[in-house]
């Protein structure tokens, strides 16, 4: 099972009351959403949204006789368009007085999704959250080294992304990357021995960047912080969790000016870390981050 990260900070930022309308966009494992719904109610409202079709069919099979939870599996930037779907029946759109999202992918996806999200098991090299998405496989084929070079250091920060790049085309000209196995492999065999000093797996910085490229998720994220206006009721809560520098900077860019315009007043000015008995009992929740505003009333 999937550990929910930051769950206490994110309902104390939230603070969802009977009645409400929420909205978690990524609502994999239901960590999140479940605390929300027992917190709004039967007379509140959520709308779970993941790009994971498992998820949804299993959140589904879980809230089988919820009448006021609605799920859909999509692109949580396109939510405008996913809520106005979800209500079609309905006179108006509702606002939402909360919003969630949790970014990345979980822990259930690495142990059961088999789309080869993690180096540490051998599976095809997909790393998309939906099949809309051209897998890395197929990416790593059609791309020239510089270009491959130009994604892994971006989005991984990584130093050796020449090298590493180099090294991957040259292995997928003898024979076809197919599997994570093959890429953390040819990336292994393509730094210096000893390389980060053990800390991490010369793998780690490379399956990240692919992976942010693969789902476009900054501009997803980009997206959906443009549609906040749109989305969001007057005094509504936005909780946002990253595990990404780059993340994490376009959400506080972000929040800073609808900050300045006067549209979200900051819940809390500085991020929210988790605390270290959390990342003891919950490694994952290393590197997350949650920014939390609040709309203003006009
Ligand atoms: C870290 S998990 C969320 C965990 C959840 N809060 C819980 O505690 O159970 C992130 C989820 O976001 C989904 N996801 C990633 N990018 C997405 C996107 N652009 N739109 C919708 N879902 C997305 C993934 O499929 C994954 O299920």
């Amino acid at each position: 099972m999937h550990t929910p990260v930051l769950l206490h900070e994110v309902l104390e930022a939230l603070d969802p009351r009977p009645g409400e309308f929420f909205i978690d966009g990524t609502i994999d494992g239901g960590g999140h959403a479940r605390e929300i719904l027992s917190r709004i109610g039967e007379k509140g409202k959520l709308l779970g949204v993941d790009w994971d079709e498992g998820m949804i069919r299993a959140r589904r099979e879980e809230w089988k006789g919820k009448k006021n939870v609605a799920l859909t599996c999509g692109n949580y930037a396109e939510i405008p368009k996913i809520m106005k779907a979800a209500f079609a029946k309905r006179s108006g759109v509702p606002k939402a007085d909360g919003l969630l999202l949790d970014l990345g992918f979980s822990s259930e996806q690495i142990a059961s999704s088999g789309r080869g999200f993690s180096f540490m098991r051998n599976e095809p090299l997909l790393m998309t959250y939906s099949d809309s998405r051209v897998p890395v496989r197929e990416l790593i084929a059609g791309m020239r080294a510089d270009e491959l070079e130009r994604v892994i250091r971006e989005f991984g920060g990584e130093r050796m992304a020449g090298r590493i790049a180099r090294a991957v085309k040259e292995r997928g000209r003898k024979k076809r990357i197919l599997t994570t196995g093959e890429l953390a492999e040819a990336v292994r065999n393509a730094v210096p021995k000893g390389y980060e000093r053990g800390r991490i797996d010369p793998a780690t910085r490379t399956f990240q960047a692919l992976r942010i490229y693969a789902n476009g998720e900054l501009e997803n994220l980009e997206t959906l912080l443009g549609a906040i206006p749109e989305i969001m009721n007057q005094g509504g809560r936005v909780a946002i969790i990253t595990f990404h520098s780059l993340e994490d900077r376009i959400v506080k860019t972000h929040f800073k000016k609808l900050a300045q315009e006067g549209t979200v007043e900051l819940i809390t000015k500085k991020p929210i870390v988790p605390a270290r008995e959390e990342i003891l009992q919950n490694p994952r929740s290393r590197t997350a981050k949650l920014r939390t505003a609040r709309m203003t009333n006009f």
